[in-house]
């Protein structure tokens, strides 16, 4: 039975549980040395409530996609778990770490993925009709002619003609590649789809138009989502809730208005302080929060905070230096890895 934590509210749909992924790099050949153990994501744990949006953030290489591939299981994770239910309902919870092939062909039509560069993951000899249909051909036994229906049907759902099936993929702007990602993934009736920086592509007006069509399509068909992005405004646009990750882990879990008001994380606090808000008046009274420095590797990351080498506070502390922090409760909703936690608004 799957327990569910106190701050989540509905019924789970996905449950991750200290979710591990590294990669062993190879010896170097001219030195026989390991190359050491990239450690991409490290002890992530979150649900999802069925018809909501979980936010992933992070700067680049922080181990947001690779996070979405092991749950997806387009990799093996290391260790952790990955639970699913379709309708959230707990007699409907399937193992997707332990699933057999068979039982992961089956998750697959429930389980989507819409990638970030559409171009990159459409086939250019294909129509994007064939596209569609494909994946209809492989993983049902409609026929033709319910295969061409559904095509059309699931054009029209993502605002496209039935004229476009036999159009191939560099005839169509970039929103409209998009937008046929959306209905491939849409195409076996998924309940849940991961969105990996679905709009970081598009021009800023075409991206407000993918975001409401994911919108309708989950008020329409109770879609639960896991939307990744690096773009803060992006996430109070469209999340309920939002997991901050800093190398490979989650600093802060939050309601996204909460997050917003109260960071209590030193990392959460700059990407808000660097978020744009749409007045402009209090823009500019806002400090921005420099951070200094890169995002150290995560090729053998160091003891203690992972976030020590960057934090205005960490720097300074030998605890922050020695001792990992764990992501502990703060209110029943609000969850942040960090010694020396204080809410301070940026806004
Ligand atoms: N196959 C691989 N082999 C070795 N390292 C990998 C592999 N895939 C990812 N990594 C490393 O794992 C870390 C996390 O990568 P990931 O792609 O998950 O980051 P991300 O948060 O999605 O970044 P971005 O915002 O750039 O998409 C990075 O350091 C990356 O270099
Ligand atoms: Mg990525």
């Amino acid at each position: 039975m799957q327990t569910k934590p106190q701050n989540i509210s509905g019924d789970i749909v996905l449950s991750v549980r200290h979710l591990v992924k590294n990669f062993n790099l190879g010896s170097r050949w001219f030195s026989g040395k390991s190359g050491g153990v990239v450690s991409a994501v490290a002890d992530v744990s979150f649900d999802i409530p069925r018809g909501k949006t979980m936010g992933l953030v992070g700067e680049s290489g922080c181990g947001k996609s690779t996070t979405a591939r092991c749950i997806l299981r387009l990799i093996e994770p290391t260790s952790g778990s990955v639970t699913f239910s379709t309708d959230g309902r707990a007699e409907n919870i399937v193992d997707v770490t332990t699933a057999s092939s068979e039982a992961l062909r089956r998750l697959r039509q429930s389980m989507q993925i819409v990638f970030q560069d559409p171009f990159a993951s459409l086939n250019p000899r294909m129509t994007v009709g064939d596209t569609i249909e494909e994946m209809l051909l492989v993983n049902t036994d409609m026929d033709r002619t319910s295969r061409t229906t559904r095509v059309v049907e699931l054009l029209d759902l993502v605002g496209l003609e039935s004229m476009h099936a036999k159009r191939f993929p560099h005839e169509f702007s970039g929103g409209q590649r998009q937008r046929i990602g959306v209905a491939r993934a849409l195409a076996l009736n998924p309940s849940f789809i991961v969105c990996d920086e679905p709009v970081s592509a598009l021009d800023v007006s075409i991206q407000a138009q993918v975001l409401n069509l994911l919108a309708e399509l989950q008020e329409n068909f109770s879609l639960t989502y896991l939307f990744i992005t690096h773009d803060l405004a992006v996430v109070r646009q469209v999340c309920d809730d939002v997991a901050v990750m800093y190398l490979g882990k989650i600093v802060e879990q939050s309601p996204v208005e909460k997050l917003f008001a109260e960071p209590m994380h030193p990392y959460t606090q700059a990407l808000v302080s660097a978020a744009p808000i749409p007045n402009p008046a209090k823009q500019r009274e806002r400090t921005r929060i420099l951070l200094e420095g890169d995002v150290p590797s995560p090729i053998n990351p160091p003891d203690g905070c992972r976030f020590q080498s960057r934090c205005p506070i960490g720097k300074a502390e030998v605890k922050c230096r020695s001792v990992e922090p764990r992501l502990i409760d703060v209110d029943g909703v609000h969850q942040v890895a960090c010694h020396f936690p204080e809410v301070r608004s940026v806004l």
